[in-house]
């Protein structure tokens, strides 16, 4: 006999790594398994992932977290996945194999196509129809110079051939039986990170898809984030568990925070900072360099909507300091680094890796360390490091308060960064509205748990997320507000001095 189910099992495909959790009815982590993947800098500004190594370190990372957890798929009710949003996959789907790296949603190589769709209309050209400027952030063109650019790849396209994703759709493509009849779906949040759906319908824009040169037929199927979509492939595994649901990372980290009223907000702190708002079944529009998104959609409700302030570069910044410093030898370390000080001693980093994000929108930004002098050192560069993670979510939040024109109360953090002190309560002070962890930081895991698991009854609704939810810390801004707005006049001067940085 087989036991009755008693746990979901949770893949975070992020940035750096993928991750497998085991999650209970309470919404605790019971195990993990996690492996990071290579990052493929070919040149200045590109980055790339090779999706077969990904797709290994999955099939790994499940069995590392089943074998802690001592248990078997029978045990597992269900399998969400979660996935770095806008990484561009292009696989044949007659071989299985990709016909390039994946392009990464940090790399900037598709500038040029950006400006050329962007034409006389300028970057808001899709944006009533997407929610999205043009900017090299997402999918659509970066799929659009896999085919330009890779030999052969058109004309396969155009036959029929080949087959586009973010690493969710890669994922389940593979997970359900890859060429011996693999399903191709993705979700509603990832498909409006693409630039490619209509962000009111909810489904692909042939128009935009034409002007790309992208087939439809590459195009996965869009469908809700909470069903089952399918099961686990006969060889794996994951045999015949359902698949059932599928979140992008910031979305599930939205959801896992039990962020389901109007005007509740979280911010993850990850390679990026990425801040969300519920805006409930409205797609708002931002004035203010926001981004309008899906939330998530359960099922055949209607679905909710998000504004969104992504930050491309922060915890990344860390790694950099780390990596290409050598500063550190460790990211924790950097709040040792920076405590040695009592301030940035007038060091200001703008880690503009990517151009800048929100709410700027500027491609052609690239980093600077401003203010320096002979003064500074590597404990005030540290501490700058960590500072512009606060400064730039700064920036984001009173994005999101103008354009909702009610200011925020406090924010729920998640994210490997929220485990440094300094940091929340430089970002409290900023902020000037408290900063709350709960207990599980895990919250993009969780998130896409609890989709799935909504989907197949394990859990009855967002309720049992809300009653899950429990608050671990809070930090409350201590510094007054003459201080803090001189912080921020500097950190935008700062800001001004990476703009425009290509003729
Ligand atoms: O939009 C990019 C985002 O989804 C990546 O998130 O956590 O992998 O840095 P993360």
């Amino acid at each position: 006999m087989n036991e009755e189910p008693k746990y979901i099992l949770a893949i975070d495909q992020g940035t750096t790594s993928t991750r497998a959790i085991v999650f209970d009815h309470a919404g605790q982590i019971v195990a993990t398994g996690q492996r990071e993947h290579e990052q493929i800098f070919p040149r200045a500004g590109w980055v790339e992932h090779d999706p077969l190594e990904i797709w290994k370190n999955t099939r790994a990372v499940v069995g590392d977290a089943l074998v802690e957890a001592e248990i078997n798929r029978h045990q597992l009710a269900a399998v969400g996945i979660t996935n770095q949003r806008e990484t561009a996959v292009v696989w044949d789907r007659t071989t299985g194999k990709p016909v390039y790296n994946a392009i990464v949603w940090q790399d900037t190589r598709t500038q040029r196509i950006c400006d050329e769709l962007a034409g006389d209309e300028g970057a808001d050209r899709y944006k009533e129809r997407v929610g999205l400027p043009l900017a090299t952030y997402f999918s659509g063109p970066k799929v659009a110079w896999i085919l330009d650019n890779v030999e052969g790849a058109r004309e396969k396209a155009e036959k029929g051939d080949l087959l586009f994703g973010n690493t969710d759709a890669w994922l389940v493509w593979n997970m359900t039986g890859g060429v011996k009849g693999g399903i191709h779906v993705t979700d509603v949040t990832n498909a409006s990170r693409t630039m490619l759906m209509n962000i009111d319908t909810l489904d692909w824009n042939a128009d935009i898809a034409a002007d790309m040169g992208i087939p439809l037929s590459m195009l996965p199927e869009i469908r809700s984030s909470s069903e089952v979509y399918g099961v686990g492939r006969k060889k794996g595994l994951l045999i015949d568990t359902p698949i059932a649901g599928i979140l992008g990372d910031q979305q599930a980290a939205t959801f896992g925070q039990a962020c389901f009223e109007v005007g509740q907000a979280k911010n993850t702190y990850g390679t990026g900072n990425f801040m969300l708002i519920n805006t409930g079944e409205e797609a708002v529009r931002s004035e203010n360099g926001l981004l309008t998104t899906v939330a998530y959609k359960i099922g055949d409700n209607k679905p909710v909507y998000a504004l969104e302030g992504s930050v491309a570069v922060t915890g990344s910044l860390v790694q950099w300091v780390r990596d290409n410093l050598g500063l550190i030898d460790d990211a924790p370390q950097i709040e040792e680094l920076a405590t040695q000080v009592d301030d940035n001693g007038g060091c200001f980093i703008v880690p503009a890796f990517s151009g800048l994000f929100a709410p700027y929108w500027k491609s052609d930004a690239r980093g600077a360390i401003v203010g320096m002098t002979r003064y500074i050192t590597k404990n005030h560069i540290a501490r700058a490091a960590l500072e512009s993670t606060a400064f730039q979510s700064r920036e984001v939040l009173d994005a999101m308060n103008a354009d909702s024109g009610v200011e925020l109360t406090e924010l729920k953090v998640d994210g490997g960064m929220v485990k440094n002190e300094t940091l929340m309560q430089f970002q409290a002070d900023l902020l000037g509205v408290p900063v709350v962890r709960p207990q599980v930081i895990e919250t993009t895991a969780l998130g896409a748990a609890y989709a799935a698991g909504i989907a197949v009854g394990y859990w009855d609704g967002e309720q049992d997320v809300i009653d899950n939810w429990a608050e671990d810390k809070r930090w409350e801004p201590s510094m007054d507000s003459e201080t803090r707005e001189r912080y921020m006049r500097v950190w935008k001067k700062a800001v001004e001095r990476t703009f425009d940085w290509y003729d």
